[in-house]
This record gives structure tokens, C-alpha cells and sequence, in this order.
């Protein structure tokens, strides 16, 4: 009985001692195994560890940075890749990411986009005239849905083009959208009507949706 006691009793001082050994202060690294596998000690373009001091504790460098900094200090942002040259065509003026919100969350981009341009008579009068090239024939001058793709036109007696279907802008449904969801709208295209992403930029983008309020009221 006695015996049985000393043993857990044992047994539990070294279960704390092993657990408390698992945390990581100071000199200690704590229960992190193989870190060679998490932090990459290579120069990797877009995964560098900015912070000097990470991996100090099993530091081989005479500088005293971590092991485990690895961004370069000599490029811009500390990046390990150089910027791109000059004039690199980026995927759009707010970076080079694409653009990542799908088609259907339509009600998240609507919230999340702001318009970067302010009501300036300079940007509602681009955004009339891109409105007119690209969208007047099937929405109609005034945004009441009835261009011409959408109404028909008859030539010599025959019945043309004419697409069911298109949105009223200035219906009660869509009158008071934000101009995020008009943005998301053309770069990703609903329903019937399809993406302009790939023919209108996104400074365009914006501008439409600039008039396309204007329109609305
Ligand atoms: C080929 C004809 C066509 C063209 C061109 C077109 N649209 Fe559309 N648009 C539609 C149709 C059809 C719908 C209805 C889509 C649906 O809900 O099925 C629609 C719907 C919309 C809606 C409402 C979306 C909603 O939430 O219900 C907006 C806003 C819109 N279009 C804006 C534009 C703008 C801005 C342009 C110009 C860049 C444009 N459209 C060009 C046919 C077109």
C-alpha cells in the first residue's frame, strides 16, 4: 500500500515536472519539435519571419539576430524577393492580388467594398460615358432596364437581339444598393447578365457605379 502510494505520488511530480518543462521562456524553446520544419530557415519569398529575436535561443549567428529572422533588411518592406521592376503591370491599381470575393457573396461584397472615388463632376462624366459603352444597351440611358438588347429592335421587319430579363435599375428592389454591389455585379456578373470583369478595369468599375447612383435617384 505504502509502496503504491510513493509510486504515483512519483509518478505525478514527474507528470508536472515533464508538462511545466513544455512551456517556453527565455532560453527555453519549449515543447516546439524539429522547429526547422515550421520556420524555414531558407529565404522564401512570401513566408519571411520579421522579428530579430525569433529563434535567438538556439542562435549560431555572431549578429545575435534569430536563427529563424530571415527577412532581408536590405529590400523594400524587408521582403526576401525584390520588388517587381517598374512598370510591371499590376493585376489592378490596389495590388497584385486578384480579386478574391466569389459571385455568389454578393451580400458581403456589397458591405465590405468602399468606392476609393468621391462624386467629382470629372468621375460621374467618365462614368456616363463607360455606362453608355458598356451597359446603356441593355439597361437603357436612364437605368430603367429597357435597352434596346432588352427591348429588341426590329430590322427589316425581323426581331433582333433581345435579352429577357434585364434589371430595372431604379426599381424599388435595386434603388437603394450600395455601390460596392453594383462594383461586385460587373466584375463577377448575375443571373442573366454576365462578368465585365475582364473588359472594364476597376477604377472603371467604380466610376459606373458612381453614375449608376446618380441614375437611381
Ligand atoms: C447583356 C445585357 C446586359 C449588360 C450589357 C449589362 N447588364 Fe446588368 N443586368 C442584366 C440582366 C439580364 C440583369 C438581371 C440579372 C438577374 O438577376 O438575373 C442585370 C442586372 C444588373 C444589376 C442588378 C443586380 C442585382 O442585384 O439584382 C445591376 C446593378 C447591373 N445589372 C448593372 C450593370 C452595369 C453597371 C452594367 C454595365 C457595366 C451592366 N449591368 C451591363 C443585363 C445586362
Amino acid at each position: 500500500m505504502k509502496f503504491n502510494r510513493i509510486i504515483s505520488t512519483l509518478i505525478a511530480v514527474s507528470l508536472a515536472a515533464v508538462l511545466a518543462s513544455c512551456a517556453a521562456k527565455g532560453d527555453n524553446p519549449g515543447r516546439e519539435y524539429a522547429p526547422n520544419m515550421y520556420h524555414s530557415v531558407a529565404y522564401e519569398p512570401l513566408s519571411q519571419i520579421t522579428d530579430e529575436d525569433a529563434g535567438a535561443w538556439v542562435n549560431a549567428l555572431d549578429n545575435r539576430s534569430g536563427e529563424y529572422f530571415n527577412s532581408n533588411r536590405y529590400n523594400p518592406h524587408r521582403m526576401n524577393m525584390r520588388e517587381p521592376a517598374p512598370n510591371t503591370v499590376k493585376r489592378n491599381k490596389y495590388g497584385w492580388l486578384p480579386y478574391r470575393i466569389s459571385k455568389d457573396s454578393l451580400d458581403y461584397a456589397s458591405k465590405v467594398l468602399k468606392n476609393p472615388f468621391d462624386s467629382a463632376a470629372s468621375v460621374l462624366d467618365e462614368g456616363k460615358v463607360l455606362y453608355e459603352t458598356y451597359c446603356k444597351h441593355c439597361h437603357g440611358a436612364k437605368g430603367e432596364g429597357d435597352g434596346k438588347v432588352a427591348t429588341g429592335v426590329t430590322i427589316d421587319g425581323v426581331q433582333k437581339s433581345q435579352v429577357g430579363g434585364v434589371a430595372n435599375l431604379k426599381s424599388d428592389a435595386l434603388k437603394n444598393i450600395s455601390e460596392g454591389h453594383i462594383f461586385h455585379v460587373i466584375t463577377q456578373g448575375k443571373g442573366l447578365m454576365g462578368s465585365h470583369g475582364g473588359q472594364i478595369n476597376p477604377d472603371e468599375r467604380w466610376k459606373i457605379a458612381k453614375y449608376v447612383k446618380t441614375l437611381q435617384k
